[in-house]
């Protein structure tokens, strides 16, 4: 409908192309107002007319349309409005496709984004919780606008920290309390590595000369590294099943080990490097940035070499359109630096294809969490203690629903990763269980059991099959008009989304469907004894139902036919 309207205005209006009328088009905020409103503000300029004058002539000469009831002049406005049963009809006949919101934009062209990428040998915990569940509601965003999408870890599996590790291990580990306790146990080591080292200095020579040795390929000390590198990947895979996740590559810093020579290779030949107490460094002052550090004094590369490394690796491998980096904001400097050191190297692609995307904090306060020890936080307890909970109120609300405990891990999740996405990401993420969990109010569990309660009205209508073949007379009530304009918007969402890398978006989409729904549902009965009613009135359950799941799942979330 809209770009119906969209060409009656440019065939009657000069010098305004379809893509400027269709930015100018307005929804007016009520519905007196019309479906649609142009101001005529930007033409009054050209055409030397007052808007109100010129919004008349172009009402003129429009004239009758058969798909508009009526077309009212206010003010500097037009308001159209359009027929209503047309109107309906395009709006459903879009949302019953199966693939409404799939989009072309994206085809032929890669993504690669970069997230999750939690440091081996310590927990998983709740920062990582964010970049893995935004990361992965970006890489089905993308997916779904057609995009290419390779999904990334960059696991922090290299580095002095392992010679670190590997010292304490010798001194004060054991392979029995290791194999029993895990990454808990190795955290425990680091801890005490550095308790021991404030005391002796010594130990922190022996630890690089360990890191060294690890660089050179010793057979001994990178046995012990991928041994508490495997242990650690097997509690971060129990996490990422929990939620249901997963990604193409485990690819991470310890890949781009032999090819950061090639990064320092690069930078030299382009004399960009130069020598700082040692160490080699890009200066990066002529930009209002501190300096970038490739490497260290000992010769070593860093994290920001790796970086680098992986950044050439993904072009050359992948050729991306763009590479996302999900992290919190405090690595906003680290990634300005490399990007820029990528562009200094003569890429000018690293301006509009390297793109950080970052997150505020997860604070705690008021949601108490049974600890491991410690005081330690794992991404993993929180995630089962939602289940447990959610699954508790089943038992008490519902407990004669089929597979409760998949219904439970649905909803727990759910709630979690809801949570986490209904804010713009930049915004800290406050946890408390009672605002998470809360069945009312704008939450997972909210959108869920507005899903669920679509589903059960649907399973008591004998063999529904989704048909455009209704009569669309019986829809004409606001409930049902706002309801279906409120899931058309659905294609529209999913590319804003995408332009902010913001899946907020999406999810403050769900809560508008369900909230329109249970308008619409609150004033219209929908198991009526008039078949014609009842079918055009049973098509809006069913389109809720399907664009709900849609959405959640752009979110990561899984929804229950019962709750
Ligand atoms: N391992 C890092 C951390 O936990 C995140 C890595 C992000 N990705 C990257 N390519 N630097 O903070």
């Amino acid at each position: 409908m809209k770009s119906k309207i969209v060409d009656l205005i440019a065939k009657n209006v000069e010098g305004l192309s379809a893509d400027e009328i269709n930015d100018i088009l307005e929804i007016p905020p009520k519905p007196e107002l019309g479906d649609f409103a142009f101001p005529c503000f930007r033409l009054a300029k050209t055409m030397r007319k007052a808007p109100q004058m010129i919004a008349s002539d172009i009402k003129e000469a429009i004239g009758d349309v058969d798909f508009l009831d009526d077309i009212q002049v206010q003010g500097a406005y037009i308001n159209f409005f359009v027929n209503k049963e047309l109107y309906l009809k395009s709006m459903i006949s879009a949302a019953i496709q199966d693939n409404f919101g799939q989009q072309t934009l994206g085809e032929g062209k890669t993504i690669c984004i970069d997230y999750s990428s939690p440091n081996v040998a310590k927990n998983f915990h709740v920062g990582h919780l964010r970049t893995t569940i935004i990361g992965n509601s970006l890489y089905k965003i993308f997916s779904k606008l057609g995009y290419k999408v390779v999904r990334i870890n960059h696991l922090g599996d290299w580095g002095t920290q392992f010679g670190k590790l590997i010292v304490a291990y010798k001194r004060w580990g054991s392979e029995e309390a290791v194999k029993k306790d895990g990454v808990a146990e190795l955290m425990k080591l680091y801890v005490r590595f550095h308790d021991e080292a404030a005391k002796d200095d010594s130990l922190n020579d022996e630890a690089r000369a360990w890191f060294v040795k690890m660089e050179q390929g010793d057979e001994e000390a990178l046995s012990i590294w991928q041994w508490f590198k495997d242990i650690s990947l097997i509690e971060y895979k129990r996490t990422y099943d929990l939620l249901g996740m997963d990604f193409d590559y485990y690819m991470g810093e310890s890949f781009y080990r032999d090819k950061t020579d090639d990064v320092v290779k690069k930078l030299t030949d382009a004399k960009l490097l130069t020598e700082s107490e040692g160490a080699k460094i890009v200066d990066l002052e002529a930009y209002d940035m501190a300096p970038c550090l490739i490497l260290k004094n000992d010769g070593s590369s860093i994290y920001a070499t790796r970086d680098l490394a992986a950044i050439f690796y993904r072009k050359e491998n992948y050729n991306f359109s763009k590479c996302i980096y999900v992290t919190g904001q405090e690595q906003k400097l680290h990634f300005a630096q490399v990007f820029k050191v990528v562009e200094l190297l003569g890429n000018e692609w690293a301006k509009d294809q390297l793109i950080h995307v970052p997150y505020g904090l997860v604070s705690l306060e008021g949601a108490k969490l049974s600890t491991r020890s410690g005081n330690i936080i794992y991404a993993e307890d929180i995630l089962l203690e939602a289940i447990s909970k959610i699954k508790a109120i089943i038992e008490e609300k519902n407990p004669n629903i089929p597979d409760k405990d998949a219904t439970a891990r649905k909803i727990g999740i759910g709630a979690v990763l809801f949570n986490d996405l209904y804010n713009q990401r930049i915004k800290d993420v406050s946890f408390s269980w009672d605002k998470l969990l809360n069945f009312d109010g704008e939450t997972g569990p909210y959108v869920q059991y507005t899903y669920a309660r679509c589903a059960s009205i649907l399973r008591k209508i004998d063999d529904y099959t989704p048909t455009t073949d209704i009569d669309y007379s019986v829809l004409t009530n606001p409930e049902a008009m706002e309801l279906l304009k409120e899931i058309s918007r659905f294609p529209k969402v999913i590319l804003d989304a995408s332009e902010k890398y913001e899946p907020s978006v999406v999810a403050r989409f769900s809560i508008a469907v369900a909230q329109a729904f249970n308008k619409f549902y609150n004033s219209c009965h929908v198991n009526v004894e008039d078949k014609n009613v009842r079918d055009a009135r049973v098509t809006l359950v069913y389109l809720t139902k399907k664009t709900i799941k849609d959405a959640l799942e752009l979110l990561g979330i899984e929804c229950a036919e019962q709750m």
